[in-house]
This record gives C-alpha cells, structure tokens and sequence, in this order.
C-alpha cells in the first residue's frame, strides 16, 4: 500500500491536458471486440486496473489480445470462439468487468469462476444474476449467487422484458449482452436513463438496437463484427480537474478530447449552475460519441440542489462535486443518490468521513449528503479506503487545504488514472 502527499497549490493550475481514456468505453471495446468476429482494434484504451482485468479475463477466455499503453488489437473468433476458462476469472475491483462478463457468459456453454477483491465481494450482483438465471443460465455462489465468488454455467437462454429497479449501465448491459444470444426478444426498461455507451457502441459493432424511451431491445441471434474503435477521454477523470481549476484561485486550463455523451456530463451542468466559468469547443463525433475540449477558470460559485435525472449522469462524480460544494457560498443538497452506498466504497460514508477530516461542514442523509459552504479546509491524513474516486477527490482537496495532505492507500488510484498526480504536477506547472 502507498501514500500520496499534496501540497496546498500557491499559484494556479495552468496550460492543457488529455485525460485519459474513458474506463467504460475502454471495457466495452474490448469485450465486444473478444465476441465479435475479425480484428478489432481500439486506440486511447485507458491502461488503468480495471480495464486491464477486463484483458486479462478475456484471455483467460481463450481470446489473443495484445496491449501496449493505449493500443489494443483483440483477435475476436465470434461468440462460439470464446472457450471454458482453466483459471479462475479474477475482477480486481472492476465491477463492470464482474457484471458485462456475466452478461456474456449467460449464454457460453461452459463452466466459469469470478472472484475479485475485497471490495467487489461486497457489491450486490443479485441485480444481475437474478435476472440472468431468469433467463435460464446456471448461476451460483456466495449468498445464493449474490455476492462473488461466483460460479457460472451458461447455455441456451430465453429473452426476458426486465424491469430493472435501478438505474444503473451494469445491469442493462449485461442483460442485453445476454440477449443477443437468447431465443426472442429481450428488454430492460430503467427507472431514469443511465449511460449508453452499450447501446451506442453495439450498434458500431453491426447490432440492431431500439430504443423507446427508458425501453432499450434487442433481438437474439445476433452477432457482432469487428471495429476500430476510438476511446474520448473519460469525462469522470476530467472531472477531478474540472473542479481543481474551479476552486484553486488563478486557474485556467483545458482538457482536450473529453468525452461529453449526454448521459454522462452531469458535471458540465452541475458547474455551470453553480456559476463556474467553463466553456466547450471544438466538438466532434468520433465513434458515435461526442467529444469536445474543456475550458475552465477559477469562479465564484454557489450551492444548488443536486437529485432525480441527473444523478444517473454524474454518479460517479459526486466524490469530488462534495469537494466543489465546500467552496460554494451557502448549501448544496444531494439527494437520490442511494446507488452511492454500493460503490467500491460506500461513497456516502468515505466522502462524509473524509471531507469531515479537512474541516468541511458535511453531513450524510439516506439518500446522499448536505454541505454548507464556504469553509477553509485544512490538511489531513486521510484514506481513500481503496477507492480511487475517493483517493482523487481527497488530491482535489488537498491543493486548496492549508498544509500538506497524506492520502493512504493513493494505489487505489491506478484503477482509473495511473498519470493523476503527474497530471496535477503538469498544469502547476503550466507546461
Ligand atoms: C459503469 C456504470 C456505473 C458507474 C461505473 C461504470 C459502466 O455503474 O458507476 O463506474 O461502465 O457501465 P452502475 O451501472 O452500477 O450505476
């Protein structure tokens, strides 16, 4: 385990950067090219933890898959080209890996183990097994199939019309995943619309996929065939800049080629509610997502009130968001954000706890937490208890608190954004 030191910043953040590749896309645009059929190539993959457990999974499925940084080529046989595993399918702390995967085992007619760390064996996958079982494969493991390990047999599969209770981009993704080799028809049909790179990024790959309204479809039988495909930067990383620039006074920065997909840039939103000066330019289509470049300056901002739609297109935000209320003049509320408490962390307690450290004045509720700015936080030891958001926001933090921040366990970070601090040290420095 590692600790990360930060320093209170004393000039601004400057100059431009390209975050990383966005995690989802880069999870998806290796399991769609490992079943599709010829050679898929994917430029901008973010080589963080998670996705490259996704690699490793897959080619413990029997798939060649070569990676070096940002370039990948997936050698993908079709759907009947994936083979038994001899080795236990190991997650790390990926939950999009355990979820998609399951999703695509449900219909491969072998036997597969997953297990993952300490923190995956807490998160419920009753919302995706359940579901799946459903449709008829043979799912077990820890708490009657609810929590990893987990053990699975897939064969012939039924489509289902599953009303998911939340709105999460796991769950649907998996059960659509499960669908294209299912007998008929499925659907899953979400409470609120959660991100769509699944949707978007299947149909690059020659699926048929519908929409109406919250109802997303596909029919079975359906196969994919290889693409190359181009990763924007993950507007979740940027976000943790986005916000720095905000609040660290003198800043002014861009972010180039970040992703701006509508079900996922909540952020752009809430910042701009809250009175930030941030601007887009130069937007694009690549690969059927919307990228653009970022502008941003240090602003005065305001508190708002955060819930209901918008909480499924900055979930994984919020970390950091709580970071940005502390420097808005007067009370920012979150509310609906219930999904926060099965994260890789229990968000709600982790922000609250930490953020408490530094000085802020931040309260959990049920459903999300309440902060009162403007407070002058002051540094701390503090943890990111294993989870990478939770380690970023506390660097966030750690350059407008007065003193010197140790993060424990900053490893965590590597899940997402391997460069995060060298990223910090460039725009001090204003290269
Ligand atoms: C993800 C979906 C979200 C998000 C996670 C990545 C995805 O989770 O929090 O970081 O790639 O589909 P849920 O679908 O569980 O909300």
């Amino acid at each position: 385990m590692s600790t990360a030191h930060v320093e209170q910043a004393r000039n601004g953040l400057t100059g431009s950067i390209q975050v990383p590749g966005d995690k989802s896309i880069s999870h998806r645009a290796v399991m769609f090219g490992a079943i599709a059929e010829g050679k898929t190539t994917v430029d901008g993959f973010l080589a963080g933890e998670d996705c490259l457990s996704t690699i490793d999974c897959f080619r413990k499925l029997g798939v060649t898959i070569e990676q070096e940084g940002e370039k990948v080529t997936i050698e993908g046989k079709g759907w009947d080209g994936l083979q038994e595993p001899e080795e236990i399918l190991d997650v790390g702390n990926s939950g999009t890996t355990t979820r998609l995967m399951l999703g695509i085992l449900a219909t491969r007619p072998f036997h597969s183990v997953i297990i993952g760390d300490d923190s995956i064996a807490k998160r419920p996958m009753g919302r995706v097994t359940e579901p799946l079982r459903e449709m008829g494969s043979i799912i077990d493991g820890r708490g009657n199939g609810r929590f990893t390990p987990l053990s699975i047999r897939g064969g012939q599969t039924k489509g289902i019309q599953f009303q998911s209770k939340v709105a999460s981009a796991q769950v649907k993704s998996a059960i659509l995943l499960a669908g294209l080799q299912s007998e008929g028809v499925t659907s899953v049909t979400e409470p609120a619309l959660s991100r769509d790179h699944t949707e978007r990024m299947l149909t690059a790959y020659g699926v048929e996929v519908k929409r109406d309204g919250l109802t997303v479809s596909v029919k079975g039988g359906q196969t994919l065939t290889a693409q190359d495909i181009t990763v924007p930067g993950d507007i979740s990383s940027a976000a943790f800049f986005l916000v720095a620039a905000v609040i660290v006074p003198n800043s002014h920065i861009t972010l180039k080629g970040v992703g701006i997909n509508p079900t996922r840039s909540g952020i752009i939103d809430v910042l701009q509610e809250m009175g930030a000066s941030i601007s887009v330019h130069n937007e694009q289509v690549v690969g059927g997502e919307p990228i653009a470049d970022l502008d941003i300056k240090t602003s005065t901002l305001k508190g708002i009130e955060i819930g209901g739609d918008l909480i499924p297109r900055l979930i994984d935000e919020i970390p950091v968001i709580a970071v940005l209320a502390t420097q808005a003049e007067g009370k920012t509320v979150i509310r609906d954000a219930e999904e926060l408490k099965v994260k890789e962390t229990n968000r709600i307690d982790t922000v609250v706890s930490e953020l408490k450290k530094l000085g802020a004045t931040i309260e959990a509720t049920e459903d999300g937490m309440i902060i009162e700015g403007r407070t002058a936080l002051k540094a701390a030891t503090v943890s990111s208890y294993g989870d990478h958001r939770i380690g970023m926001a506390m660097g966030v933090a750690g350059l407008i608190a007065e003193g010197r921040m140790t993060i424990e366990r900053s490893e965590a970070i590597a899940v997402s954004y391997p460069t995060f601090f060298e990223h910090i040290d460039e725009l001090l420095g204003g290269k």
